[in-house]
């Protein structure tokens, strides 16, 4: 309790911290890094920039119809050494971390879906969500027409990022969140594994190793099917405040369009198959 306390606090302290660094004349940048090459730019280098341009989208954080003024993320990635099988990291101001397939972000066709980095004007601030400001630097995706877009589900729209590290997945990286070796690679707990990196890694740990640690570890000391069972868990992921309820809960609710009940089944049996295996 204390620890969680201290922990609460501490992330207060951080967005105190930025909130300051922002208000001062701070520049803020947006950083990309690729092994040992790293680029960084302003909101005012990157709203000088000729790629940018007006793109119209549905909005999947803001629920509407948005336009931005925003650049392809492949553009941004010309020239970085970056391969189709490696992951970007964007870590978000809050300590949101996605981990996005590289071969996505680097599409650069009309049919495919294509990653765009959004830059905030800081003269014509985009709508709020929640209350909180999302910009200045976001990801946001157009799709083909007929693209069914559970492809590029909510997980995917980052917001406040200010950071995005390109590395080897997270499986390569993480050793302590993959499997047992035995389990067949298109089975439902390497579904599930691929289902928790995509949604619930990018706040939560497992067998305390990851990049974010916004919410408690979910495999240790005790996993939350063990101490919440599958029926309890489903409900806390689907509403979290439906399971107990306070104002400065953080863990927004998994709606079936990012999180659908097959998806879900086989996180439940990730979950199961991971409370057997926890080294750390
Ligand atoms: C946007 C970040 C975020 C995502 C995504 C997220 N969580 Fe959470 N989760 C949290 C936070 C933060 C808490 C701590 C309680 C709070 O603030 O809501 C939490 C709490 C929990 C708890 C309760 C732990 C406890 O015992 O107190 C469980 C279980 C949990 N999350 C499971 C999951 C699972 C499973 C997923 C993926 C399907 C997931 N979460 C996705 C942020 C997130």
């Amino acid at each position: 309790m204390k620890a969680w306390i201290a922990k609460a606090v501490g992330a207060l302290g951080c967005a105190m911290a930025f909130l300051a660094s922002s208000a001062s004349a701070e520049p803020v940048t947006l950083v990309i890094s690729a092994d040992t090459q790293q680029r960084s730019w302003t909101v005012d280098v990157l709203l000088k920039d000729r790629r940018l341009t007006n793109v119209t989208v549905e909005d999947e954080n803001l629920k509407r119809r948005l336009t931005f003024r925003a650049i392809p993320v492949a553009a941004l990635l010309r020239g970085m050494p970056v391969a189709a099988d490696a992951t970007a990291t964007t870590a978000a101001s809050d300590g949101y971390v996605s981990h996005l397939p590289m071969r996505l972000l680097l599409a650069d066709s009309a049919d495919a879906p294509r990653a765009w980095l959004a830059v905030e004007n800081p003269a014509r601030p985009w709508p709020r969500l929640k209350g909180q400001s999302i910009g200045p630097f976001r990801l946001i995706w157009t799709l083909p027409s007929g693209h069914a877009a559970s492809v590029v589900n909510e997980s995917l729209w980052t917001y406040n990022i200010v950071r995005i590290n390109i590395t080897a997945s997270p499986a390569e990286r993480f050793a302590a969140i993959r499997p047992a070796a035995d389990q067949p690679a298109d089975g439902p707990v390497m579904r599930g594994f691929a289902t928790f990196q995509r949604v619930c890694f990018s706040c939560h740990s497992m067998n305390k190793v990851g990049d974010a640690h916004l919410g408690p570890d979910l495999n240790v000391p005790y996993s939350p099917v063990e101490y919440l069972g599958d029926d309890k868990l489903v409900k806390l992921i689907r509403d979290p405040q439906s399971l107990r309820w306070w104002p400065d809960a953080r863990m927004s609710a998994i709606d079936e369009k990012t999180l659908s009940e097959a998806d879900l089944k086989d996180l439940l049996l990730y979950l199961h198959h991971m409370a057997g295996r926890k080294g750390t």
